[in-house]
């Protein structure tokens, strides 16, 4: 059976609360089950992680390389700053599809950049919680 990570980033934590307009009102351990039951539908076992913590989010990628066949990843602010999180995932030998929910395109003139461009298989934005939903898709296909 395929592995796969689920991994968020800082303030991903918040959602539910954090800025509703822009994030929605779903909470993220009620994405998590959800993509979680989604993956097992298509007999894909999922683990979810979330930190806030930039150290703890690299480690876990390099256990990804050993453990996981693939990662969804919301690296939320890191996406567009932080070249550690960009090594890390180039380090490991599993596709890494980036998810946001929100139109990062569409918003601020900072959140235009992605660290991650060139280093994920995917990068799939704007569809709110679908979006993890899609990238799972997009990784049975591969
Ligand atoms: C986000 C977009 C980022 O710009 C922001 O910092 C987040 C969430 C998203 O899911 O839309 O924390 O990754």
């Amino acid at each position: 059976m395929k592995r796969i990570l689920l991994m968020n980033g800082p303030n991903l934590n918040m959602l539910g609360i954090r800025e509703p307009a822009i994030y929605g009102s779903d909470t993220l351990a009620s994405i998590e089950e959800e993509v979680v039951s989604y993956g097992r539908e298509k007999g894909v076992h999922v683990d979810c992680f979330q930190s806030n913590h930039e150290g703890d989010l690299i480690d876990k990628l390099h256990e990804a390389h050993a453990s996981y066949d693939a990662v969804i990843y919301n690296p939320g602010a890191h996406t567009h700053y932080s070249y550690a999180l960009r090594d890390a995932v180039a380090s490991i030998d599993v596709p890494v599809v980036e998810v946001h929910l929100s139109d990062v395109d569409a918003r601020e003139e900072f959140r235009r950049i992605s660290v991650f461009d060139g280093v994920v298989a995917a990068k799939i934005k704007g569809k709110g919680r679908a979006g993890y939903l899609e990238a799972l898709d997009v990784l049975c296909d591969r």
